[in-house]
């Protein structure tokens, strides 16, 4: 049961939190085969719990033929045999609850994999019992050989896949092989949320949900309206002129949600959470979490961070329009890598990549809100830039045939999101073949980036000015600072600093104390001195080992330097 009590109030463990994500292909391979497996990331949790993170989330390991590396499920009660046993499973759980940490699942709920056996026998027959489970319609009229309406899937062109043997068209939101299911029809939401049951009775504490956002389309089937937007942003799916208004977001999705957060909620010692990943207006977002009040999904991921220019101004805008739209008792979330987007440090130029990578990082772990680290960002991993043609990504089998010059502007303008490959390669431990991923001398699943004996867990560690170590100090001191984990916060004056310092404050009551600290980061690329307004504040951290910023009143920040100070 939760302990804690701030202002008087009891703060779930999730709210506090900071989560890792694990994409388990590429984490620790324990049998030699070149691809991560359960019994490796086992072997690794000391690192992880040393690290200072407290929730550990896995990219989908259930039953799957890895045509879209596992979220492509064929079984949802079943743990892929290249990942290990239902045993193994149990063996994780119980290694992380040991550690006093939580395990998130990753849930897909929009669509299974065109291999499950609910596939299979809906595509048999158009009265077979489970033909309602997906969605199928008749191709348009007078011949029904063109697609039923004009929706688009998020990858490739008509989201509609044509079945001869039944003649008629079934939709996949994402690829052709990942069918979606049809939650209209009652016996599949009561399947899905059984399932989701068994695995909160197996202990899984919570649940990041693959796009939420897509799993109810319009029942009527509208065609999407025109939209003048060519490319698909942080704010609307909508792209190459076609909007996404019946197939994204839908009104009864954020109903959904609520259904879902009823299953959980079920679940009270310890209470479990949901974090969506859904994309639209802060709006949308906002409306998934709860429009009135907070009783839908816990939590949404906020992608605006992830292309986020790294300045004060942007980040000052960002806090503001994240704390407008999640105020307490909502609560935002700070994200700048995943699966499926360039890594972060790879957006920075090289020279002075490693000190924008601390002040990032200071930013992420002190600002109001649920951070999420993406397994090797600790470590400065790169994105490793592999060719279009060798990627073995499903998204970007289109692109393949496009001319190199296409294809090079489409890298550029996607941010390597039409090829995800550079961001999954293997965790690099240490400098010997293969980083230390798999056991033998092997060819591991990706390449392992050639930079790997020069960044490697082995090195950060040695090196006491490492990133590594930057991480590991924020995340133990935000751990037991209820300021840093559970206050509120306060910007400062951007008039009143340097422009390129961002300051706020966090303060919290904590068992009738209060607690507040201050946090200043120096975006800038020069050294930086101003007056803090009171001489009696003393440095509690920096990203800096070495720099003594504090002199009385006045402070001097090095160039990407972020400090927190205590009253
Ligand atoms: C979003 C996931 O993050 C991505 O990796 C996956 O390919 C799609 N959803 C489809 O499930």
């Amino acid at each position: 049961m939760e302990k804690n009590k701030l202002n008087g109030k009891k703060i779930p463990w999730w709210k506090k939190t900071t989560i890792y994500q694990i994409y388990p292909r590429s984490f620790k391979d324990s049998t030699g085969n070149g691809i991560g497996d359960l019994k490796g990331i086992i072997s690794k949790l000391d690192y992880i719990q040393d690290l200072g993170v407290e929730t550990i989330w896995f990219s989908p390991f259930y039953s799957s033929p890895q045509g879209d590396f596992g979220y492509d499920i064929s079984d949802y009660l079943n743990i892929a045999p290249e990942y290990g046993t239902m045993n193994d499973f149990d063996d994780l759980v119980k290694n992380i609850h040991n550690r006093k940490m939580k395990i998130v699942m990753d849930l897909v709920l929009n669509h299974t994999s065109a291999q499950h056996k609910w596939f299979i026998e809906s595509k048999k027959s158009r009265d077979n019992p489970k033909r309602n489970w997906y969605v199928w319609k008749d191709g348009k009229k007078p011949f029904g050989k063109a697609p039923p309406n004009n929706w688009k899937s998020y990858v490739t062109g008509s989201g509609w896949h044509y079945d001869s043997h039944t003649d008629q068209w079934y939709w996949a939101s994402f690829l052709p092989f990942q069918p979606d299911l049809n939650y209209r029809n009652p016996d599949v939401k009561e399947n899905m949320m059984e399932m989701i049951r068994f695995w909160l009775r197996k202990g899984v504490d919570g649940f990041r949900l693959d796009i939420l956002g897509a799993v109810y389309e319009d029942p009527k089937f509208r065609d999407n309206p025109l939209s003048w937007k060519l490319i698909p942003s942080d704010e609307s799916m909508d792209m190459l002129f076609r909007s996404s208004k019946y197939t994204t977001n839908y009104p009864d999705n954020y109903e959904f949600a609520k259904d879902l957060r009823e299953v959980i909620d079920e679940f009270t010692d310890p209470p479990r959470f949901l974090l969506g990943e859904v994309s639209g207006s802060r709006e949308e977002l906002r409306n998934f979490c709860g429009k009135d009040s907070p009783d839908g999904l816990n939590l949404v991921f906020l992608f605006e961070s992830m292309g986020a220019q790294l300045t004060a101004k942007n980040f000052r805008k960002l806090i503001k329009d994240f704390e407008k739209y999640f105020p307490d008792p909502y609560i935002p979330t700070w994200v700048f890598s995943n699966h499926d987007i360039i890594r972060r440090i790879s957006r920075f130029k090289e020279q002075g990549a490693i000190e924008k990578a601390k002040i990032n990082t200071a930013f992420q772990l002190t600002v109001r809100g649920v951070p999420t680290i993406y397994y090797g960002e600790e470590i400065a991993m790169r994105q490793n830039f592999l060719p279009l043609e060798k990627s073995l990504d499903a998204v970007s089998f289109k692109f393949k045939k496009f001319p190199r010059i296409i294809r090079n502007l489409l890298l550029k303008i996607t941010n390597y999101a039409i090829h995800r490959d550079g961001c999954r390669t293997p965790m690099q431990w240490n400098r010997t073949e293969t980083a230390g991923f798999s056991p033998s001398r092997t060819d591991t699943w990706l390449p392992v980036h050639p930079n790997y004996k020069l960044v490697n867990v082995e090195n950060s560690i040695e090196d006491k000015d490492s990133l590594f170590y930057c991480y590991q100090r924020f995340l133990k001191l935000r751990q037991k600072t209820p300021a840093l984990n559970s206050g509120n916060i306060t910007l400062l004056d951007a008039k009143k600093i340097p422009k390129n310092i961002l300051g706020y404050t966090r303060s919290a009551i904590f068992n009738g104390n209060e607690q507040t600290v201050h946090v200043y980061l120096n975006f800038g690329n020069k050294l930086v001195s101003f007056q803090i307004p009171e001489p009696n504040f003393h440095l509690i951290i920096s990203t800096s080992i070495s720099s003594q910023p504090l002199n009385g009143q006045n402070i001097t920040l090095q160039p990407f330097e972020g400090i927190i100070l205590g009253d």
